[in-house]
């Protein structure tokens, strides 16, 4: 019994295959699916794969280092590492994703790049709580508040928040790890706030002891984040959001090599005062953060996507119908 699968009668020979009509026929045999949206995006992705081939004349050297380097990047990853993601997040892949998927509202607070440090065993702990053990390491007082986009506070929202250390490295970056350090749950009081301390950030370079690392080098670009703190704010009707803010001033602020860094989550530090320190329990002179964040209720971010992909679609030279708010091959 043949092993082969049976072939399609609507595939037209295929021989004498050249670099100019090579895309087309890559496109027939991927046609088969019957998951519009699959060949509208297989679609998409060979014609700009062919066309940077293409337009770079690609040799076959540059093709095998390429081949190599994404072999290589599977390689180092693990659950705790994905070389992948860093690959993504370091081109401006991922920072182009989140915005499209949380297109900008006017009010609210912007999304920006998840990073690979976020866990999933942070301790559930309540307002006040002192994010990590070090206990020299310079504090921050963290004060915010949740509201929507109509100014009403939101209540119940799990706030999830992580930091490196005072060195810049986060806890899954030390091997003998034994709990989670720099890392809480926390949830908005009825007037929409949540408070904890942590430590000053400061700025760390992401991994480069892998092929990304080796990209960034011969770009001759650094790799170093600025400091800041990562937020991601979920409650059932609203749109998640996962952002991270930034202290004013960091020498990489317009620089960062995952391109995270907005405007609007740049913050200015304060100092704690009597007033502050006796309602926080922290001592005067204590660094402080506050920020106030706004969520989109999910109807409205559903609206504020398909109007994107609207715009999205508009100019390409080819039809285009939404499905679901996502673009597909128009049937003619
Ligand atoms: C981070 O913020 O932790 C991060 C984000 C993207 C790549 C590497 C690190
Ligand atoms: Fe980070």
């Amino acid at each position: 019994m043949s092993r082969c699968m049976p072939l399609s009668k609507e595939i037209p020979p295929m021989k004498d295959l050249t670099s100019d009509n090579i895309t087309e026929n890559v496109k027939i045999l991927n046609n088969q699916t019957s998951s519009p949206r699959v060949r509208y995006v297989f679609d998409r992705l060979v014609s700009h794969v062919h066309d940077f081939v293409r337009e770079t004349c690609l040799s076959t050297e540059e093709w095998q280092a390429g081949i190599d380097f994404l072999t290589a990047a599977g390689q180092i990853s693990n659950e705790l590492r994905s070389e992948m993601t860093l690959l993504s997040d370091t081109l401006g892949v991922s920072l182009l994703v989140d915005a499209i998927n949380h297109p900008r509202h006017g009010k609210a607070t912007e999304g920006t790049v998840l990073g690979p440090f976020h866990t999933h065993d942070a301790p559930v702990a309540e307002s006040g709580y002192v994010l990590h053990e070090d206990q020299e390491a310079a504090k921050l007082l963290v004060l915010c508040s949740v509201q929507d986009t109509s100014g009403e506070p939101v209540a119940d929202v799990v706030c999830d928040v992580w930091e490196g250390d005072a060195y810049g490295f986060y806890d899954v970056q030390n091997p003998n790890r034994i709990r989670p350090d720099g890392r809480a749950l926390l949830r908005t009081n009825k007037e929409g706030k949540f408070h904890f301390t942590a430590v000053v950030p400061v700025p760390y370079p992401i991994p480069m002891d892998g092929p990304v690392g080796k990209m960034l080098t011969l770009l001759k670009r650094h790799p170093n984040r600025p400091g800041h703190i990562h937020f991601m704010l979920r409650k059932a009707g609203y749109d998640n959001l996962i952002t991270a803010l930034y202290p004013r001033g960091d020498p990489y602020e317009t620089s960062d090599p995952v391109f995270g860094v907005k405007e609007s989550l740049v913050v200015d530090l304060g100092t704690v005062n009597d007033q502050i320190s006796r309602a926080y329990n922290v001592p005067v002179g204590t660094k402080m953060l506050k920020y106030d964040f706004v969520l989109v209720p999910e109807q409205e971010a559903r609206e504020l996507r398909a109007k994107r992909a609207e715009e999205a679609v508009k100019n390409l030279d080819f039809d285009v119908d939404l499905m679901d708010g996502l673009p597909v091959l128009a049937v003619d």
